[in-house]
Protein backbone atom coordinates (compact mmCIF):
# COMPACT_ATOMS: atom_id res chain seq x y z
CA UNK A 1 0.00 0.00 0.00
CA UNK A 2 1.28 3.38 -0.86
CA UNK A 3 0.93 6.33 1.26
CA UNK A 4 0.19 9.47 -0.43
CA UNK A 5 1.66 12.55 2.12
CA UNK A 6 0.12 15.85 1.94
CA UNK A 7 2.05 18.60 -0.06
CA UNK A 8 3.31 20.80 2.01
CA UNK A 9 2.32 24.57 2.50
CA UNK A 10 5.05 26.53 0.62
CA UNK A 11 6.28 30.15 1.24
CA UNK A 12 6.06 32.70 3.52
CA UNK A 13 5.44 36.66 3.63
CA UNK A 14 9.35 36.65 3.19
CA UNK A 15 9.97 34.13 0.33
CA UNK A 16 7.70 36.57 -1.97
CA UNK A 17 10.06 39.92 -1.68
CA UNK A 18 7.15 41.81 -1.14
CA UNK A 19 8.72 45.34 -1.11
CA UNK A 20 6.00 47.58 -2.03
CA UNK A 21 2.60 47.07 0.33
CA UNK A 22 -0.79 48.22 -2.39
CA UNK A 23 -2.78 47.43 0.34
CA UNK A 24 -3.18 48.28 4.24
CA UNK A 25 -5.07 49.59 6.92
CA UNK A 26 -2.23 51.32 8.95
CA UNK A 27 -3.68 55.14 9.42
CA UNK A 28 -4.84 54.96 13.32
CA UNK A 29 -8.25 55.54 14.11
CA UNK A 30 -10.16 55.70 10.97
CA UNK A 31 -11.49 52.69 9.88
CA UNK A 32 -11.21 48.65 11.57
CA UNK A 33 -7.65 48.91 10.99
CA UNK A 34 -5.06 50.41 13.22
CA UNK A 35 -6.86 51.62 16.25
CA UNK A 36 -4.16 53.86 17.46
CA UNK A 37 0.09 55.06 16.60
CA UNK A 38 1.83 52.15 18.63
CA UNK A 39 -0.13 49.69 16.77
CA UNK A 40 0.39 51.64 13.97
CA UNK A 41 4.11 51.37 14.40
CA UNK A 42 3.96 47.68 15.68
CA UNK A 43 3.03 47.46 12.31
CA UNK A 44 5.25 48.96 10.51
CA UNK A 45 8.26 48.10 12.39
CA UNK A 46 6.91 44.34 11.09
CA UNK A 47 6.64 45.06 7.90
CA UNK A 48 9.66 46.21 7.99
CA UNK A 49 11.75 43.76 9.12
CA UNK A 50 9.93 41.71 6.12
CA UNK A 51 11.70 44.04 3.47
CA UNK A 52 8.43 46.22 2.84
CA UNK A 53 10.29 50.10 2.10
CA UNK A 54 6.78 51.83 0.32
CA UNK A 55 3.94 51.53 1.63
CA UNK A 56 0.42 52.66 0.64
CA UNK A 57 -2.27 53.64 3.34
CA UNK A 58 -5.50 52.93 2.06
CA UNK A 59 -8.10 53.12 4.64
CA UNK A 60 -11.70 52.56 3.96
CA UNK A 61 -14.32 55.09 2.44
CA UNK A 62 -17.74 54.08 2.87
CA UNK A 63 -20.88 56.53 3.13
CA UNK A 64 -22.48 54.42 5.89
CA UNK A 65 -19.41 52.35 7.23
CA UNK A 66 -16.45 55.12 7.14
CA UNK A 67 -17.70 58.32 6.31
CA UNK A 68 -14.09 59.24 5.24
CA UNK A 69 -13.28 62.55 3.85
CA UNK A 70 -9.94 62.88 1.34
CA UNK A 71 -9.25 66.12 3.48
CA UNK A 72 -9.73 64.50 6.47
CA UNK A 73 -7.64 61.59 5.70
CA UNK A 74 -4.92 63.83 4.18
CA UNK A 75 -4.93 65.65 7.40
CA UNK A 76 -4.90 62.80 9.86
CA UNK A 77 -1.86 61.91 7.53
CA UNK A 78 -0.15 64.41 8.11
CA UNK A 79 -0.52 64.51 11.43
CA UNK A 80 0.35 60.47 11.66
CA UNK A 81 3.96 60.26 9.96
CA UNK A 82 5.47 62.59 12.69
CA UNK A 83 4.79 60.09 14.81
CA UNK A 84 6.32 57.18 13.81
CA UNK A 85 10.32 57.21 14.53
CA UNK A 86 12.75 58.58 12.65
CA UNK A 87 14.67 55.43 12.23
CA UNK A 88 11.80 53.64 10.78
CA UNK A 89 10.12 56.67 9.22
CA UNK A 90 13.46 57.47 7.21
CA UNK A 91 13.82 54.13 5.78
CA UNK A 92 9.92 54.16 4.46
CA UNK A 93 8.12 55.72 1.93
CA UNK A 94 4.48 56.56 2.43
CA UNK A 95 1.84 57.61 0.14
CA UNK A 96 -2.08 57.93 1.30
CA UNK A 97 -4.89 56.27 -0.98
CA UNK A 98 -7.52 54.78 -0.12
CA UNK A 99 -10.25 51.32 -0.33
CA UNK A 100 -13.61 52.83 -1.65
CA UNK A 101 -16.62 50.81 -1.32
CA UNK A 102 -18.61 50.49 -5.00
CA UNK A 103 -22.16 51.78 -3.24
CA UNK A 104 -24.86 54.35 -4.73
CA UNK A 105 -23.10 56.87 -3.22
CA UNK A 106 -19.58 56.49 -4.81
CA UNK A 107 -20.41 57.86 -7.98
CA UNK A 108 -21.02 61.46 -6.76
CA UNK A 109 -18.60 61.68 -4.22
CA UNK A 110 -15.63 63.64 -5.65
CA UNK A 111 -12.82 61.80 -3.36
CA UNK A 112 -10.36 60.05 -5.12
CA UNK A 113 -7.40 59.33 -3.38
CA UNK A 114 -4.99 57.16 -5.61
CA UNK A 115 -1.95 55.05 -5.75
CA UNK A 116 0.85 57.16 -6.86
CA UNK A 117 0.08 55.86 -10.57
CA UNK A 118 -3.27 56.42 -10.62
CA UNK A 119 -4.60 53.11 -9.68
CA UNK A 120 -7.90 53.40 -7.75
CA UNK A 121 -8.55 50.68 -5.50
CA UNK A 122 -11.89 49.93 -4.69
CA UNK A 123 -14.28 47.14 -2.99
CA UNK A 124 -17.82 45.54 -2.76
CA UNK A 125 -19.37 44.50 0.27
CA UNK A 126 -18.23 40.29 0.75
CA UNK A 127 -21.81 39.19 1.01
CA UNK A 128 -23.57 41.60 -1.61
CA UNK A 129 -22.47 42.49 -5.08
CA UNK A 130 -22.81 46.23 -5.89
CA UNK A 131 -25.10 47.24 -8.53
CA UNK A 132 -23.23 49.98 -9.03
CA UNK A 133 -19.61 47.79 -10.40
CA UNK A 134 -19.55 47.87 -13.70
CA UNK A 135 -20.43 50.93 -14.10
CA UNK A 136 -18.32 51.90 -11.32
CA UNK A 137 -15.76 50.34 -14.03
CA UNK A 138 -16.24 52.34 -16.58
CA UNK A 139 -16.92 55.43 -15.75
CA UNK A 140 -13.44 55.89 -13.52
CA UNK A 141 -11.81 55.04 -16.59
CA UNK A 142 -13.44 57.43 -18.55
CA UNK A 143 -12.56 60.24 -16.20
CA UNK A 144 -8.46 58.64 -16.52
CA UNK A 145 -8.51 56.29 -13.24
CA UNK A 146 -7.29 53.06 -13.40
CA UNK A 147 -9.54 50.47 -10.99
CA UNK A 148 -8.00 47.83 -9.04
CA UNK A 149 -10.64 45.87 -7.50
CA UNK A 150 -9.29 44.72 -4.16
CA UNK A 151 -9.23 41.01 -2.84
CA UNK A 152 -12.14 39.35 -5.54
CA UNK A 153 -11.53 35.85 -3.87
CA UNK A 154 -12.89 37.08 -0.96
CA UNK A 155 -16.66 37.87 -2.20
CA UNK A 156 -18.54 34.99 -1.35
CA UNK A 157 -21.29 35.38 -4.29
CA UNK A 158 -18.37 34.76 -6.54
CA UNK A 159 -17.32 31.68 -3.86
CA UNK A 160 -21.09 30.48 -3.52
CA UNK A 161 -24.03 30.13 -5.80
CA UNK A 162 -22.39 28.80 -8.85
CA UNK A 163 -20.20 27.49 -10.32
CA UNK A 164 -16.28 28.66 -9.48
CA UNK A 165 -15.86 29.12 -13.34
CA UNK A 166 -19.08 30.63 -13.89
CA UNK A 167 -18.30 33.13 -10.70
CA UNK A 168 -14.82 33.81 -12.15
CA UNK A 169 -16.30 34.77 -15.53
CA UNK A 170 -17.36 37.99 -14.07
CA UNK A 171 -14.23 38.89 -13.08
CA UNK A 172 -12.81 37.60 -16.10
CA UNK A 173 -15.30 40.05 -17.86
CA UNK A 174 -13.91 43.08 -15.46
CA UNK A 175 -10.37 42.37 -16.06
CA UNK A 176 -11.17 42.38 -19.81
CA UNK A 177 -12.59 45.46 -19.24
CA UNK A 178 -9.70 47.27 -18.03
CA UNK A 179 -10.18 46.36 -14.21
CA UNK A 180 -6.83 44.95 -12.58
CA UNK A 181 -7.11 42.72 -9.25
CA UNK A 182 -5.58 43.16 -6.29
CA UNK A 183 -4.68 39.56 -4.22
CA UNK A 184 -4.87 39.47 -0.42
CA UNK A 185 -1.35 37.63 0.89
CA UNK A 186 -3.07 36.17 3.69
CA UNK A 187 -5.86 34.35 1.19
CA UNK A 188 -2.96 32.18 -0.13
CA UNK A 189 -3.12 30.67 3.15
CA UNK A 190 -6.89 29.62 3.13
CA UNK A 191 -7.53 31.93 6.12
CA UNK A 192 -11.01 32.69 4.10
CA UNK A 193 -12.05 28.81 3.59
CA UNK A 194 -11.44 26.54 0.66
CA UNK A 195 -14.06 28.20 -1.93
CA UNK A 196 -12.05 31.22 -1.61
CA UNK A 197 -8.79 29.68 -2.13
CA UNK A 198 -10.26 27.74 -5.11
CA UNK A 199 -10.96 30.99 -6.39
CA UNK A 200 -7.06 32.67 -5.95
CA UNK A 201 -5.33 29.20 -7.57
CA UNK A 202 -7.91 29.85 -10.50
CA UNK A 203 -6.79 33.66 -10.87
CA UNK A 204 -3.32 32.85 -10.55
CA UNK A 205 -3.11 29.68 -13.08
CA UNK A 206 -5.21 32.12 -15.06
CA UNK A 207 -3.17 35.15 -14.94
CA UNK A 208 -5.58 37.74 -13.54
CA UNK A 209 -4.28 39.05 -10.57
CA UNK A 210 -2.04 42.44 -10.85
CA UNK A 211 -0.79 43.47 -7.43
CA UNK A 212 -0.02 42.08 -4.26
CA UNK A 213 -1.44 43.25 -0.67
CA UNK A 214 -1.33 42.86 2.59
CA UNK A 215 -4.50 44.78 3.91
CA UNK A 216 -3.16 44.68 7.19
CA UNK A 217 -5.35 45.57 10.08
CA UNK A 218 -3.85 44.94 13.16
CA UNK A 219 -0.11 43.31 13.81
CA UNK A 220 -0.71 39.94 14.61
CA UNK A 221 -2.10 38.95 11.76
CA UNK A 222 1.07 39.49 10.34
CA UNK A 223 2.36 36.45 12.16
CA UNK A 224 -0.06 34.52 9.64
CA UNK A 225 1.05 35.27 6.33
CA UNK A 226 2.95 31.80 6.14
CA UNK A 227 2.03 28.58 5.41
CA UNK A 228 0.84 29.25 1.36
CA UNK A 229 -1.20 26.36 0.26
CA UNK A 230 -0.48 26.65 -3.65
CA UNK A 231 2.23 25.33 -5.72
CA UNK A 232 5.67 26.09 -6.56
CA UNK A 233 4.48 27.98 -9.93
CA UNK A 234 1.46 29.31 -8.25
CA UNK A 235 4.17 30.93 -5.82
CA UNK A 236 6.09 32.67 -8.85
CA UNK A 237 3.16 33.65 -9.85
CA UNK A 238 2.96 36.16 -6.57
CA UNK A 239 6.56 36.93 -6.68
CA UNK A 240 6.04 38.28 -10.04
CA UNK A 241 3.25 40.32 -8.77
CA UNK A 242 5.32 41.69 -5.96
CA UNK A 243 7.65 42.96 -8.65
CA UNK A 244 4.65 44.32 -10.18
CA UNK A 245 3.77 46.43 -7.26
CA UNK A 246 7.12 48.26 -7.62
CA UNK A 247 5.68 49.84 -10.57
CA UNK A 248 3.34 51.58 -8.98
CA UNK A 249 5.92 54.11 -7.22
CA UNK A 250 7.43 54.75 -10.61
FE1 LIG B 1 -8.78 46.55 2.78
Amino acid sequence: MRFFRKKPATGSFADIGLTTDAHSHILPGVDDGSPDVEESVAILTELHRLGVRKVILTPHVSRTMFPNTAADLQERFEAFLPRIPEDLRSDLTFHLASEYMVDEFFATSGDRLCWPDGHILIEMSYFERSREIRDTIFNLQLDGFKPVLAHPERYVFYQTAFDRKEGVAELREFFDAGCRLQLNMMSLTGAYGEPSLDIVRWLLDHDMYSYLGTDVHACRQIGHFTGFRITDAQLEKVRQLARNNETIFG
